[in-house]
């Protein structure tokens, strides 16, 4: 089993990178800390790297990046990524302070990269934008959500919390609800990118800024069922869905079993479970006909 900690970033291809830049760098709140190959790296305040951007012919997601643990030898993890089926090469430089890293893909074919070591970004001028404390999690659409959670569960270490019915699945490597997660769709493309934002007040302040830069909000503020996340939705300049979420539910102990409990858990205590039927969301209005056309991909019923 490969020990994936946490996501390190998402690389993001761009028609126009410049503009992408622009966007993540103002309106999100992040810092670009380096520029190799054609790729511009932003990170968070806290200085994290964040997001990748470089040029590709559609926008979208170009990789996944995971962190394993800082002193993971690379050659079992590369026995254990082939061992899977799974292709396992050495990469260079994939970022800045980072000598090399591990390129595969997962069933589907999304690229992926894993890091051993830390590597911080010491940008401690105060930044512009909503300035989220993390990319949190991504959400991508697969064909089949029971073999690609599979794949993450055997062979990445990730862990089920949760279901919605039989199309699509929560998949957490910490203590927070979810890192990634998959929803059926015909293809592997992104569904949505998350940033994670302290509390309620950093909520309003991002609504203030988007609606600031005439970003229209597509849906939320929400509470959500699975993961009980407050969530709010926007498109970047190129089309991809962002969340701004706080409030994610946490198993801060597995052996417990249950997450952490809150006032707004239906079930007590709340466990990992299937989620069937409306309504899912504890509180919060239904999504915008410009959410649901932005993901018309969907069937009808798994727009929420
Ligand atoms: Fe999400």
């Amino acid at each position: 089993m490969i020990p994936v900690k946490r996501l390190r970033h998402l690389a993001l291809a761009a028609i126009d990178p410049e503009r992408q830049l622009a966007y993540y760098r103002d309106v999100i709140g992040l810092a670009e800390v380096g520029r190799a190959d054609g790729r511009i790296f932003l990170a968070s305040e806290a200085g994290q790297l964040a997001i990748v951007i470089e040029k590709g012919p559609a926008p979208g997601l170009a990789r996944l990046a995971f962190d394993l643990p800082p002193d993971q030898d690379l050659a079992t993890i590369e026995r254990a990524l082939r061992d899977a089926g799974l292709p396992a090469e050495r990469c260079a430089d994939p970022a800045p302070g980072c000598p090399v890293a591990l390129r595969s893909r997962d069933r589907d074919g999304r690229a992926l990269e894993l890091h051993a070591g830390i590597h911080c970004h010491d940008n401690r001028q105060p930044l512009p934008g909503i300035g989220p404390l993390k990319l949190g999690h991504v959400a991508c659409y697969a064909p089949d959500p029971a073999t690609i959670a599979r794949c993450y569960t055997e062979t990445l270490g990730f862990r089920v919390s949760d279901w919605i019915e039989d199309r699509f699945v929560f998949l957490r490597c910490s203590h927070e609800h979810h890192t990634v997660n998959f929803t059926r769709g015909p293809d592997a493309r992104m569904h949505h990118m998350a940033f994670e934002l302290r509390d309620a007040a950093h909520m309003h302040r991002a609504a203030d800024i988007l609606g600031g830069q005439k970003v229209p909000i597509l849906w939320g503020p929400v509470r959500h069922g699975p993961g009980h996340n407050v969530a709010m939705y926007h498109r970047d300049p190129e089309g991809n869905a962002i969340e701004l979420f706080y409030g994610l539910d946490c198993m801060t102990d597995e052996a417990l079993g249950f997450w952490d409990p809150r006032p707004w858990h239906r079930d007590r205590p709340q466990r990992p479970k299937t989620w069937v039927g409306l309504p899912r969301d504890v509180w919060g209005l239904p999504p915008s006909q410009a959410f649901l056309e932005m993901h018309r991909l969907q069937l009808p019923e798994e727009r929420h």
